[in-house]
């Protein structure tokens, strides 16, 4: 977690200009993987320079692989996948943690996974469960429940496993781990998370089953030796694209385009979400899994928000907040217990953020309900507790105040997104 940095912003502004968000952060995640398991050379255009991506290279070049950085894309050539001679650092990435965990445990050696404080008290057992079954072994803090993890690679069996709560980092976990398995694996999916490591795999020609059946999807997974070396194009981050949607809708006089976002039906439930409550939202598509985004300043109202969707825009939930906050009437956020489970508890870190803003918030065990009000925010001193998504979320938030935010923390947005600030001092106007 980077803590540390503070920022000041002065409010009531628009944001003018166009917006390219950096390299969509799960797929680049999987882009890296994908090549240091691959045999060759892959290519990756449009990766997130964020800090958590950076992890994932390093991490890379410890299991031998060569990583070469030409500016616009890296390379990536790996050597089969070698044991590494010190601990593996994931830094603040629940997904590194969990994906490589099932990368590495049918590999040969010794790998120890650890991460920060914000990690290392992320839950681990939702993965280390499966992978026992599978027969990894793989030894987690307090009882198997948290990293620091080690993992002796061993042989795997096939399995199948339910994917609840719904986590596509549990589900990537398994179908890593299923590629060295001696039998296929499957993951029941009830609701569906985003599907980018099934979809990647097949692509690189890993043996992939996706088939829509009565209890949800069931994804296979059989036992690949070769998975191909690619060239990897990564879309612009959905997630960050949230943050200019909802500063282009709520920020008056915005006049503001998002270019080249990764659009996919498990990541957008925010602008589905944004258009139930009336904001004037547009696609300009530009391929089937990109599109640019246009906004106008809109009146919104409040929604509910529940059930199954909330999957689909679990990272996207503090900027909805924002929203929400200027919507006419009370917006009920409910289903979204995995919340606490991010960088930080983001119901807890949501709520103080949108009460230090002056806004009327109630806190759930699985939610919130957020009443709105077409009221300049307050002046505030917002903490982003070392969680990114909170520091842009008040940074988008501070637009709408009439005096000065002060962002405590405001460095944590390195690990996603280095040049947030920059960019919103270049379109605030
Ligand atoms: C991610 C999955 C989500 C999301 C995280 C990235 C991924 O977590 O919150 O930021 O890349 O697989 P869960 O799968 O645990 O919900």
């Amino acid at each position: 977690m980077t803590l540390g940095g503070n920022v000041k912003l002065t409010g009531r502004k628009a944001l003018v200009g166009e917006i390219r968000p950096p390299g969509d952060k799960s797929i680049s995640h999987r882009s890296i993987i994908l090549s240091m398991l691959a045999s060759g050379r892959s290519e990756i255009f449009g990766i997130s320079r964020g800090q958590d991506v950076l992890a994932g290279i390093e991490i890379a070049r410890q299991l031998g692989a060569d990583v070469t950085d030409h500016g616009s894309r890296i390379s990536i050539e790996a050597h089969g996948l070698n044991e590494p001679s010190s601990v593996l650092n994931v830094g603040n990435s629940g997904t590194l943690m969990r994906l490589l965990t099932g990368v590495l445990a049918p590999r040969d050696g010794l790998f120890v996974l650890n991460g920060d404080e914000s990690v290392n008290s992320r839950p681990m057992g939702r993965v280390l469960g499966p992978l026992k079954e599978m027969g990894a072994t793989i030894t987690g803090r307090q009882s198997n429940t948290l990293a620091p993890v080690s993992i002796v690679g061993s042989r795997l069996h096939g399995g199948d496993f339910s994917n609840l709560p719904p986590s596509a980092q549990v589900k990537s976990a398994i179908l890593f781990a299923g590629l060295r398995a001696d039998s296929p694996t499957t993951v029941t999916e009830a609701v569906p998370t985003r599907p980018h490591t099934e979809e990647m795999l097949l692509e690189a020609g890993a043996g992939i089953t996706i088939v829509p059946g009565p209890n949800g999807v069931k994804v296979t997974v059989t036992p690949t030796a070769v998975i191909q070396s690619k060239t990897w194009r990564v879309q612009g981050d959905t997630s960050q694209a949230a943050f200019w949607v909802v500063g282009g809708l709520l920020a008056y006089g915005s006049e503001l385009l998002v270019k080249d976002v990764l659009v996919h039906p498990t990541r957008s439930g925010f602008i589905e979400v944004l258009n139930r409550m009336g904001a004037k939202v547009e696609l300009h598509p530009l391929g089937p899994r990109s599109s640019d985004i246009s906004m106008r300043f809109s009146q919104l109202t409040a929604t509910s928000i529940g059930g199954e969707e909330v999957a689909s825009m679990i990272d996207e939930i503090p900027v909805l907040a924002i929203a929400a906050a200027r919507a006419e009437g009370t917006t009920v956020i409910r289903n979204a217990a995995e919340l606490r489970l991010k960088e930080t508890d983001r119901i807890s870190t949501t709520c103080e953020m949108l009460r230090n803003f002056g806004v009327v918030v109630e806190e759930f065990d699985d939610g919130m309900a957020i009443t709105g009000s077409d009221r300049p925010f307050l002046p505030a001193t917002i903490q982003s507790h070392g969680d990114h998504r909170i520091a842009m979320s008040a940074a988008i938030g501070s637009l709408l105040v009439d005096g000065e935010t002060e962002i405590i923390g405001s460095d944590c947005v390195s690990t996603s997104y280095p040049s947030f600030f920059t960019k919103l001092g270049l379109l605030t106007v």
